[in-house]
């Protein structure tokens, strides 16, 4: 039977806008090319940070900031049906000073205390009495309260479990070919010898998204960011630290996670020795005890990237085509709200107010 909506890739973006619109009674099919959750999405290191990685105010920021409040109950609902925890954690983030930072801590956390957000600066002395471990060379913290994590991996075995109990038809090991438009209009996808037809098609394949529309006449890029990152044996500290150079991130099972690289080698998954070297270095700067945790895994991903580094979501030139792609270093953060508005304005027929500035419509001549 024909769907309502056709959704293509089943990364966080993808599975959680199934969940929204199988909850809103719509008809579902996901198509993943290979299994849900394989590529970013798993990768990620599961920072729910508006504010750590937020240089300026805006649309963006007030975006992550709204998707971040929703998370708890995220994944609280996503364990009622699946019966997954996936592990959000609310010690916060420590952004911790070293001697040759540039710029300082103070500057760059200036307009998040204009703006009266949930921040508190810590002496050296305050640090060390939340994280002994931390270096003693270390000369303050900015403490982000509000900014949390959550086991990414987990999450995306909830969604995909939760998206099944819901009714959505998930297609795994198969990639879409091409968009099927006529006069104007997405009537589908094709699949190898197999057409699939649906009401609606939304691109949700990350790094990919930019090789569907291109074709189409889109103007648009989706650029893979390589992520490197490791994890080592570990439980020296509860809070997610950054300094200037990488971040740490403890699990829940005696992990830390180490990350992570930002680079343009195209879809080239490599670990490269000098990027785990520097990863290491950073970490045992910032944790000097980490010299002697047991390397347990490497990996990479792509994060995808847009030319101006915001998400396109909601609605173009093509009748029913919808777009939710390049949420670069955010989109675990930014799932729930872009499954929440995006079908909304699915079911309203048009782009949601607050999604307006993520549009395709922003990149010159996007549509021949
Ligand atoms: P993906 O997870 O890449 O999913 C896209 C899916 O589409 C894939 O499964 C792919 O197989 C499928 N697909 C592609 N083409 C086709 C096709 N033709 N047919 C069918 N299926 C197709 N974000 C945060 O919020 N917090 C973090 O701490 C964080 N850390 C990160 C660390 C690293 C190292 C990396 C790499 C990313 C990180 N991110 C983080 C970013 C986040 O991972 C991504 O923004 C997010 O996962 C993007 O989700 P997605 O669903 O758009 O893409
Ligand atoms: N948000 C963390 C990263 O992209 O590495």
């Amino acid at each position: 039977m024909k769907s309502d909506v056709l959704i293509v890739g089943g990364g966080v973006i993808g599975c959680s806008v199934a969940l929204r619109l199988a909850q809103a009674g719509l008809k579902v099919t996901l198509v993943e090319r290979d299994r849900i959750g394989a590529e970013a999405s798993r990768a990620a290191a599961g920072m729910l940070s508006p504010q750590a990685e937020a240089s300026e105010p805006g649309a963006f920021f007030d975006l992550c900031r709204e998707s971040k409040l929703r998370y708890r109950d995220f994944v609280a609902e996503l364990k009622t049906f699946s019966g997954i925890d996936a592990e959000y954690r609310d010690e916060g983030t420590l952004v911790v000073a070293l001697p040759d930072d540039k710029p300082g801590l103070d500057e760059w956390a200036a307009w998040q205390i204009a703006a009266g957000l949930p921040i508190e600066k810590l002496t050296a002395d305050d640090l060390h009495r939340f994280e002994p471990n931390v270096t003693k060379s270390a000369t303050g913290a900015i403490f982000l309260t509000e900014d949390h994590q959550v086991e990414n991996r987990l999450l995306m075995d909830a969604l995909a479990v939760a998206i099944r109990r819901l009714g959505v038809e998930v297609i795994e090991q198969s990639a879409v070919q091409s968009l099927l438009i006529e006069a104007g209009q997405v009537q589908g996808v094709q699949l190898e010898g197999q057409k699939i037809y649906s009401g609606a098609v939304i691109v949700a394949a990350g790094s990919w998204s930019g090789a569907l529309l291109e074709p189409l006449g889109f103007h648009i890029k989706t650029i893979p960011a390589r992520g490197q990152m490791l994890a080592v044996r570990g439980s020296a500290f509860r809070h997610v630290l950054h300094s200037s150079r990488i971040y740490l991130v403890p699990r829940s099972d005696n992990r830390i996670l180490i990350g992570a690289t930002v680079e343009y080698a195209g879809f080239e998954k490599a670990i490269t020795a000098k990027s785990i070297h520097a990863l290491l270095d950073g970490a045992i700067e910032l944790v000097p005890a980490m010299a002697d945790a047991e390397i347990i895994e490497t990996w990479s991903g792509f994060r995808p990237d847009t030319p101006d580094h915001l998400p396109i979501i909601g609605q173009t030139a093509i009748a029913n085509l919808w777009l939710a792609t390049g949420h670069f270093r955010n989109g675990i953060l930014l799932a729930p709200i872009t499954a929440s508005l995006l079908t909304q304005s699915i079911l309203n027929g048009h782009t949601a107010d607050a999604l307006k500035p993520f549009s395709i419509d922003r990149f010159a001549s996007d549509c021949d």
